[in-house]
C-alpha cells in the first residue's frame, strides 16, 4: 500500500465549528475507488451509497447541523455480522475510520462521521429473530425500531421496559450504544438493565458473543456491560438478547399544573418520600417547553395559567392499586401547591399528553436550530438547587434556558437557546461559557454532564471537567486495547493521540 495519507476534509467541515472541536492530528486514508469495489464485493452494489445527495442524511444526527455535521465518503448498509466483520478488517488494513449508525436520532454527534470514511448503517438488520416465551427474552437485530419490539410483544402480554423518548424512531442498536434512558427509568431503569446478551463485531473484525440468556453470570470480565453505553467506540452490536417483563395492564397518567418551577420540582421527591410510591415516570416541563410543543403539535393543554407541569405515570397489574397510587399522588400534589391535577386514564388522552412531552425536543429544533440540548443529571435531591442556577446562567448570558426532562431520576434537558439578537459568533462564545458554568454547577451538586445522550463529539472537550486525568487515561487504555488502529468511531468521547 503506497497511497498517500491525506486528511479527510470537505466544505461543510471547513465551515463547521465542529472542526476545532473534533479533529485531532490523526490522519486516515481516503476511501478510494478500489476500496469502494471491495465494499461492493462484500455487501453488493445495492448496499453501497456514494452519491452525495443520498449520503447527506447520514452526515448528521439531532445536533445542530451547521455545527456538527460531516459528510461520510461512503455509506454501507450490510445485512449480516459477517459482512460487517469483513468491512472492519478492510478498514483496519487500509486505516479508514468507521462510524456505526442507528437511526441517527442521537443528540451528541455519536453517529456522525467526523473524519469521513465509512458509515456502517444497520438499517437493514431489522429483524426480530426470536421471542423466547419460556425465558421471557427477545432476540433482535440492531436496526429494529424500539417501539416495534413492544408492539409485537404487547399481543403476548410482554414488555421491553427500555423507553427512550424517541421510541417511535430510534433503533435498539443505538439505544444499546448510548445506554439510552428516557421516561420510565424511575421505575424500570435504563437500557442496560435489560440487555442480557450481545453479539459484537469488535474493532478488529472478530465476531464475539457476550453474555447470553443467563440471569446470573460472573464468568470473567463483564465486557457486555462495558459495550453498553460505549457510543459505538468499542465495536458494532449485531444482535441483542433483551429481558422482558409482563406487560403492565393498568396505567394512569396525571398532568399536574404548578404555578412555578420551584413548587413543581419540590414535589418530585415528595412523591417518593412522603407518598412512598415509585411512579413509572415523573416528567417535568416548564412553561416554555409545553408551549413550544403544543404549538408544534397544534395541541391545546391549559398551560397559560401554569409556570410548570409534571407528567406523572403509575402502572401495574392491579387496576385498584394503580388508581389508589394515582389518587395518593394527586392529593399530595394538591396539598403541596398544585393548581390543578388532570387525570388521563384512557389510551387516547394518555397518548395526547405523552406526545406533548415527547415532542418538546423536536419543537425547539424547529423554533431555534441554534441551541444546545443538554442532559445533565444530578442526584434527585439536588434538583431544587439546580433550578436557580439555570436561572442565574440564563440571566448572566442573556439567553433563554427552557428546561424539561426526567425529573424523577434527576436527568434534565436544560436547553441553551441562542438569543435571536446575537450573531452566530457571539452565540458560539456564549454557548461555550454557559455550558462550562452549567457543567460546573452540575458537578458541584454531585452530577455529571450526560445522563442519557452521551459525550459523542459534542461534549468531549468538557470531559476533563468531570474526570481526573487518571480516569480518562484508564478509559483511553480500554479503547486502545479494543481498537489499536483507532478506526472504530474515532473522535467520540475523547481523542486518541
Ligand atoms: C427527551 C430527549 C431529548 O427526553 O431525551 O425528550
Ligand atoms: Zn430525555
Amino acid at each position: 500500500m503506497d497511497r498517500e495519507m491525506s486528511e479527510i476534509c470537505c466544505d461543510s467541515e471547513q465551515k463547521s465549528r465542529a472542526k476545532s472541536r473534533t479533529l485531532n492530528k490523526k490522519r486516515y486514508n481516503p476511501v478510494t475507488k478500489e476500496i469502494i469495489s471491495e465494499l461492493v464485493q462484500i455487501v453488493g452494489e445495492k448496499n453501497v451509497i456514494t452519491d452525495e445527495e443520498k449520503m447527506e442524511p447520514y452526515s448528521y444526527d439531532e445536533t445542530p447541523k451547521d455545527q456538527y455535521a460531516h459528510m461520510p465518503e461512503v455509506v454501507v448498509t450490510p445485512h449480516t455480522a459477517e459482512e460487517i466483520a469483513k468491512i472492519v478488517k478492510l478498514a483496519n488494513r487500509e486505516l479508514i475510520p468507521i462510524t456505526p449508525r442507528g437511526a441517527g436520532s442521537g443528540l451528541s454527534g455519536g453517529a456522525i462521521p467526523i473524519f469521513g470514511g465509512i458509515v456502517i448503517s444497520v438499517e437493514k438488520m431489522n429483524r426480530i429473530l426470536e421471542i423466547d416465551y419460556k425465558n421471557m427474552m427477545v432476540v433482535v437485530e440492531p436496526g429494529v425500531v424500539t417501539n416495534d419490539i413492544n408492539e409485537i410483544l404487547a399481543e403476548k402480554g410482554l414488555f421491553y421496559a427500555g423507553y427512550p423518548m424517541s421510541v417511535e424512531t430510534c433503533f435498539i442498536g443505538g439505544n444499546i450504544a448510548e445506554n439510552a434512558g428516557g421516561g420510565k427509568a424511575v421505575k424500570y431503569g435504563v437500557t442496560g438493565r435489560y440487555v442480557m446478551g450481545l453479539e459484537l463485531v469488535t474493532p478488529l473484525g472478530d465476531i464475539v458473543q457476550l453474555g447470553g440468556k443467563r440471569v446470573k453470570d460472573v464468568t470473567g470480565y463483564d465486557i457486555k456491560q462495558l459495550i453498553i453505553g460505549s457510543e459505538g467506540t468499542l465495536g458494532i452490536v449485531t444482535k441483542a438478547i433483551l429481558k422482558l417483563i409482563p406487560l403492565p395492564t393498568a396505567k394512569v397518567d396525571l398532568l399536574v399544573l404548578f404555578k412555578d418551577v420551584k413548587t413543581a420540582i419540590d414535589m418530585v421527591s415528595l412523591i417518593m418520600t412522603e407518598g412512598k410510591i415509585i411512579p413509572t415516570s415523573v416528567e417535568f416541563m416548564d412553561k416554555l417547553s409545553v408551549q413550544a410543543s403544543c404549538e408544534y403539535l397544534n395541541e391545546h393543554l391549559p398551560y397559560q395559567q401554569a409556570g410548570a407541569m409534571l407528567l406523572i405515570e403509575v402502572d401495574g397489574n392491579r387496576e385498584d392499586q394503580v388508581e389508589e397510587d394515582a389518587e395518593t399522588i394527586g392529593e399530595l400534589c394538591l396539598k403541596n401547591g398544585a393548581i390543578e391535577v388532570y387525570v388521563a386514564d384512557n389510551y387516547t388522552t394518555q397518548e395526547r399528553v405523552w406526545s406533548v412531552r415527547r415532542n418538546i425536543a423536536e419543537a425547539f429544533i424547529v423554533i431555534s436550530p441554534h441551541q444546545s440540548l443538554e442532559d445533565i443529571v444530578v442526584p434527585t435531591a439536588s434538583i431544587p438547587d439546580l433550578m436557580p442556577e439555570l436561572e442565574r446562567i440564563s440571566k448572566k448570558y442573556n439567553i433563554q434556558i427552557p428546561c424539561y426532562g426526567h425529573a424523577g431520576d434527576g436527568n434534565l434537558h436544560a436547553t441553551l437557546v441562542k438569543n435571536p439578537e446575537s450573531t452566530l459568533e457571539e452565540w458560539y462564545e456564549v454557548e461555550d461559557k454557559a455550558l462550562r458554568e452549567l457543567y460546573e454547577v452540575t458537578k458541584k451538586l454531585g452530577g455529571t454532564l450526560s445522563g442519557e445522550h452521551g459525550v459523542g463529539s459534542k461534549r468531549k472537550e468538557f470531559l476533563e471537567m468531570i474526570f481526573s486525568p487518571a480516569e480518562i487515561e484508564l478509559m483511553k487504555r480500554i479503547k486502545r486495547a479494543f481498537d489499536p488502529n483507532n478506526i472504530m468511531n474515532p473522535g467520540k468521547i475523547f481523542d486518541i493521540d
